[in-house]
This record gives C-alpha cells, sequence and structure tokens, in this order.
C-alpha cells in the first residue's frame, strides 16, 4: 500500500477528566481515520496526553499526590474515553514518556543548532490556565483574552526567534489556502502574524514538571513546544526513521479553535526551523456549549462524554456530534436535541428502513436475498438504482479530506430518507399478491440502498454500521468505499440474516 494518511489529535491536558469538547475532537479524527482507511490509505492516527507544565503540577499539588501518580491516573481516563467512543487510534503519545522526552530533546538541539534559540530574560504577562505568554496589549480588565488569570513573571529565559519568521508564514498560508481550515479562522491569524510576531520564551526556571533543556537542567521546556513535538515523536522521529518518513507531513492536525495560534503560527515556524516540512492541514473546529452557556466545572455543566454513551450509546452519540452541527462552528449540547435527533435519524429513518425491509425479506423471499431478475423497469426505479451507483468517489474523498462531516452525514440521510420514499412509492407489500417478480426486484434495490447506507455511514457509528452489514451478509472485504461500485452488488439468492432486532432503539 503506498498511499498513506496521517491524522492527529490535540493532546490533551491531564489536570481533569475528558469531557464532551475532548471526545468531539477525538471523534473527528476518528471519522477521518476510519473513512481514509476505507479508501484504502494507510492511516496512522495518533492522539494522547499533555501531562507536563506549571497548570498540572498545580493540579497535583492542590490534590496533595506526587505528579507522575496523579498524570498516570488521569491519563487513564482518556484511554477510557477512547475505548468507550470506540476511537481507532494507531499510538497514545504520553509527554511523559521517555521516547517523547528524547524527541523533545532532540528538537531543541536542533533549533539550538540552527541558530534559533538564544538566552535571554523574560518578563511580561502568563496565564497558568492556557499556559500562553501574553503582550500587555492583548490583555481584557487585567486579564487574558480567553478570562484566564495572568500572572507577571521575570526571570531568565530562551527565547525562539519567532519574530524571523513572519515572511515565512505569511508565504506557507498564501501558498497553501488549505492550510488553515476552516476560512474564518484563516484572516485572525494572517493579521496577527501581520501585525508582528515577538520572539517566543519557550523555557521556564521557576518549576520542574517538564522537560529538561539540554545542557541547561536549570530550565525546563515551555509546555507548548514540548506538547507540539509529540506529533514527531509518535511516529518515531527519534527512534523509527522508517515508520516517520512514510507519515510525515502530517495529513490533519485536528484541533478546537482555541489552540489556533499554537498550530498554524509556532509549530509550522519550529518546523520550517528544523527543516521539516509542514502539515497540509490544521483544521480548528467550533467550541461546545451547553444549553446556551460556557461549560465549566464552577456552572456545574460539564458533560462527560462516558455518561453520554452510558444514557445514550456510543453510535447514538457520535452521531449527535456530526450531524447536529455543521463541523467548524460552535456546537449546543441539551438531552432533547440528542433525543430527538437520535429517534428521528437513526431509530425512524435508517433504522426502520432496515427493520422493515429485511422483515419483508425475511417473510416474503424465504431470507434470501431478492431477485433483480424484472424487466418492466420504470423511470423512477432507474433513477433510483443510476443514483446508488453513480456516488462520486473522488468528491466523497474529497469532502472527507475538507472534514465536511456534517454535510456526508446529511448525504446519507438523504439516501435513507429517499430510499423509505421510493419503498413506500412502491409498496412491496400491496405486489405480493399482484406481482411478486416486482416484488422482489423493488426488495433487491432497497437492500442495494441499506448496503450503501451501512458502508456510508460505517465511519461515523461503525458498530451499527456494521451490524446492518452483517445482517445483509456482506463479507468483511467488502466493506469499503469501492465496494459501493455495482459489481459488488449483492447476489439474488444468497442469504440474509434471519435472526433480526431493530439496530437503534427508540428513546
Ligand atoms: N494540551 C493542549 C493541546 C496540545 S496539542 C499539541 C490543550 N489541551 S486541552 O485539553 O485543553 O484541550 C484539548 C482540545 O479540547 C482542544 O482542541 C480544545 O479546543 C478542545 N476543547 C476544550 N474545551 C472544548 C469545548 N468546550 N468544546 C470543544 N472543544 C473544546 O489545549
Amino acid at each position: 500500500m503506498s498511499k498513506t494518511f496521517y491524522v492527529t489529535s490535540p493532546i490533551y491536558y491531564v489536570n481533569d477528566k475528558p469531557h464532551i469538547g475532548h471526545a468531539y475532537t477525538s471523534v473527528a479524527c476518528d471519522i477521518l481515520a476510519r473513512a481514509m482507511r476505507m479508501f484504502e490509505y494507510e492511516v496512522f492516527f495518533l492522539t494522547g496526553t499533555d501531562e507536563h507544565g506549571l497548570k498540572i503540577e498545580k493540579t497535583a499539588r492542590s490534590n496533595k499526590i506526587d505528579t507522575k501518580e496523579f498524570v498516570d491516573q488521569v491519563s487513564l481516563h482518556f484511554k477510557e474515553m477512547n475505548t468507550k467512543l470506540n476511537i481507532s487510534n494507531d499510538d497514545f503519545i504520553r509527554t511523559t514518556e521517555e521516547r517523547h522526552k528524547e524527541t523533545a530533546q532532540k528538537v531543541w538541539t536542533k533549533l539550538k543548532e540552527n541558530g534559533t534559540i538564544y538566552l535571554d530574560k523574560y518578563s511580561g504577562w502568563y496565564a497558568v490556565r492556557d499556559e500562553a505568554y501574553y503582550a500587555e496589549t492583548e490583555l481584557v480588565n487585567g486579564k487574558a483574552p480567553t478570562g484566564a488569570d495572568v500572572e507577571w513573571i521575570e526571570e531568565p529565559s530562551y527565547f525562539f526567534n519567532l519574530s524571523k519568521w513572519g515572511d515565512r508564514l505569511l508565504e506557507l498560508y498564501e501558498k497553501n489556502p488549505n492550510f488553515i481550515q476552516p476560512d474564518s479562522r484563516k484572516n485572525e491569524i494572517i493579521n496577527f502574524v501581520k501585525y508582528g510576531l515577538k520572539d517566543l520564551s519557550i523555557s521556564r526556571t521557576t518549576f520542574k514538571w517538564g522537560v529538561p533543556v539540554p545542557n541547561d537542567p536549570n530550565h525546563v521546556m515551555y509546555v507548548w513546544l514540548d506538547a507540539l513535538t509529540n506529533y514527531l515523536s509518535g511516529i518515531g522521529y527519534c527512534n523509527n526513521e522508517e515508520l516517520f518518513n512514510k507519515f510525515w507531513p502530517a495529513n490533519v492536525h485536528m484541533i478546537g479553535k482555541d489552540i489556533t495560534r499554537f498550530h498554524t503560527i509556532y509549530w509550522p515556524a519550529f518546523l520550517m526551523a528544523l527543516d521539516l516540512p509542514v502539515p497540509e492541514k490544521v483544521f480548528a473546529h467550533g467550541w461546545w456549549k451547553i444549553e446556551g452557556e460556557k461549560m465549566s466545572k464552577s456552572l456545574n455543566n460539564v458533560v462527560s462524554p462516558i455518561d453520554m454513551v452510558d444514557k445514550f450509546g456510543v453510535d447514538q452519540v457520535r452521531w449527535f456530534m456530526f450531524r447536529g452541527f455543521p463541523f467548524g462552528n460552535d456546537c449546543d449540547f441539551c438531552n432533547d436535541k440528542v433525543t430527538n435527533m437520535v429517534n428521528s435519524d437513526l431509530a425512524d429513518n435508517i433504522g426502520n428502513l432496515v427493520h422493515r425491509s429485511l422483515s419483508m425479506i425475511i417473510k416474503n423471499c424465504s431470507g434470501k436475498v431478492p431477485s433483480n431478475n424484472y424487466n418492466q423497469i420504470e423511470t423512477d426505479d432507474n433513477e433510483f438504482i443510476n443514483k446508488l451507483y453513480n456516488i462520486d468517489l473522488n468528491d466523497l474523498e474529497n469532502k472527507f479530506r475538507n472534514c465536511q462531516f456534517y454535510e456526508i452525514a446529511n448525504d446519507i440521510m438523504t439516501l435513507s430518507t429517499n430510499t423509505n420514499c421510493y419503498m413506500n412509492i412502491k409498496a412491496p407489500w400491496k405486489l405480493r399478491k399482484e406481482n411478486n417478480e416486482k416484488m422482489e426486484y423493488v426488495l433487491y434495490n432497497v437492500l442495494e440502498a441499506v448496503r450503501h447506507i451501512g458502508i456510508m455511514s460505517r465511519s461515523f457509528i461503525p458498530r451499527s454500521a456494521d451490524i446492518i452489514l452483517d445482517y445483509l451478509k456482506v463479507p468483511v472485504n467488502e466493506r469499503t468505499f469501492c465496494n459501493l461500485k455495482r459489481e459488488y452488488a449483492l447476489n439474488p439468492g444468497n442469504n440474509i440474516e434471519n435472526n433480526i432486532v431493530p439496530v437503534f432503539q427508540k428513546f
């Protein structure tokens, strides 16, 4: 296999348990990773946890736990989230692992050798919650623009010569218009760079919980420089040249909009300074609110993805997240919305289609794929079946590459709705008495549409889609996008599963 695809999630801070925002980014990566595998790419999907920095050190201290013990515990919650949400990551990187520390130090050494790091003194504002430096002019009422508290710090610090990279960055954005997606986030970044970049403080001396700076152990590396290099350490920058060469540069770094600056300014500048190619795309999605309110501990409205899955089911949660809101926009969580969406889309539309068509076939076609041998085909039959086999796979692949998950989910629903309509108009239950051949033909077409829906939805709702395809007894090696073609159509006379239950329960 020569086509490769590398997708990453951010690595999550382990100062607290995962919430719906974290799950959202990971499921987005998972949908993309599964889809690209179904386009027969060799995919590497990396996720993990960001375990250094003052924020985490302070949280461990306030919990009166040894910092390493604390990060070990919380990191497990993120692994649990992955299992619960059926995330198909290929590796899980933790920044406290040796392979990562080595990489971060190698990066530092290389940046130093390339003359992009110098020692000086830092004085300015720092927000521990954001692990970010802010200029005086950026503060709003004495706080960071994100609302985080800031503290004044003065200490010796190494700097990265970010100010020298402005023109190269602007050139990058201009030559690669899709580097920052969606477009709405691009202008803010371009303006920020055009305004003029300041050199970036990349080490701290007042705490120890970080990767030591090579040859100067009084300093630990700035947590963002440390964290960003996970995208290299996770594919063997230090210890697996073959893997690294296969997957770097990344195709998509999936992130939330709050961390766009780190990924579209600092990260490409570091990479250029390392003489490494930059990623193809950074996609910054919107934020989750809870019934219109910001999600926060103090409002006691933090939504746990684990609880959500326990309540609604994994595919239901995954579906709601990506069919509920255009990817890129902000989202709003509300229990009623989840219930309504999973009922109307999954139970009443797709689920009902699968159940009623299969039940009819089990009853009236001896539980076998019906015959499609019928010679009085009508225009609407032709239209229906042609639409099915004319799905443009290049277009579909581009939609996935551009993270248009909402549009794809809508296409799946259109297909299911149209199939339900086709079945209602053709009313095979009436044909049973008057024209058995035609009934079989109609049911065959419906079954083929069900097969398409199973394949099309497989990256979004993998478990349920596989149940549907299992019901049709579609071989496991015929469930990729290229199997949508006519030559992989179901064979009349083959068995289907005769022991079926509704795929989606109604709430
Ligand atoms: N550790 C850094 C990322 C380093 S990547 C080299 C970090 N971690 S985080 O845990 O705070 O956030 C991780 C991701 O969760 C970010 O993409 C962030 O945007 C996302 N979200 C955090 N809260 C969110 C919502 N309320 N809604 C949607 N996503 C949100 O930043």
